[in-house]
């Protein structure tokens, strides 16, 4: 029986594709790749894995806290338009490897949710 969510859109094969797919967005947006210059990819890309598989009911997330994991982003002056950006690519992204619209956009709203842990200090 399919349960929730993270099972509905198949599980890890499919978050782990959509999140790759989605950083090759961002990194060739040149308005967000100034806050990844840094950034260890092939980690951020498992923790975000781990974060939204949580997000939709089918992993425990050990990694940072999200709030604490974007003070960086927060002071090279992270907003809410790039934010807006980033959702735009995880959009494009959960598309692009087949996940249903409806489905799409229950997990875009678990994203949204966070909008706030992200930006605000
Ligand atoms: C424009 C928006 C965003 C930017 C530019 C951004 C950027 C970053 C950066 C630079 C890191 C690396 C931090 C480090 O190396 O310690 C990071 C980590 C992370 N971000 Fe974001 N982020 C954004 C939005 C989000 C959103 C919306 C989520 C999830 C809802 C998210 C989830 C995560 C997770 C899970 C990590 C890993 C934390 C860890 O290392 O344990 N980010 N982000």
């Amino acid at each position: 029986m399919i349960e929730n969510l993270y099972e509905l859109v198949g599980g890890q094969e499919t978050i782990k594709a959509a999140t790759e797919r989605f950083y090759e967005r961002v990194m060739k947006d040149e308005r967000l790749r100034q806050f990844l210059e840094q950034t260890d990819m092939a980690h951020l890309r498992s923790r975000q894995v781990m974060f939204i598989s949580m997000l939709l009911g089918g992993r425990v997330y050990t990694g940072k806290e999200i709030h604490a994991a974007h003070a960086a982003a927060r002071e090279q002056g992270l907003n809410a338009a790039q934010f807006d950006i980033f959702l735009q690519h995880f959009r494009a992204a959960l598309e692009e490897v087949g996940v249903k619209r409806q489905n799409a956009e229950k997990m875009m709203k678990l994203l949204e949710s966070k909008r706030k842990s992200v930006l605000e200090s």
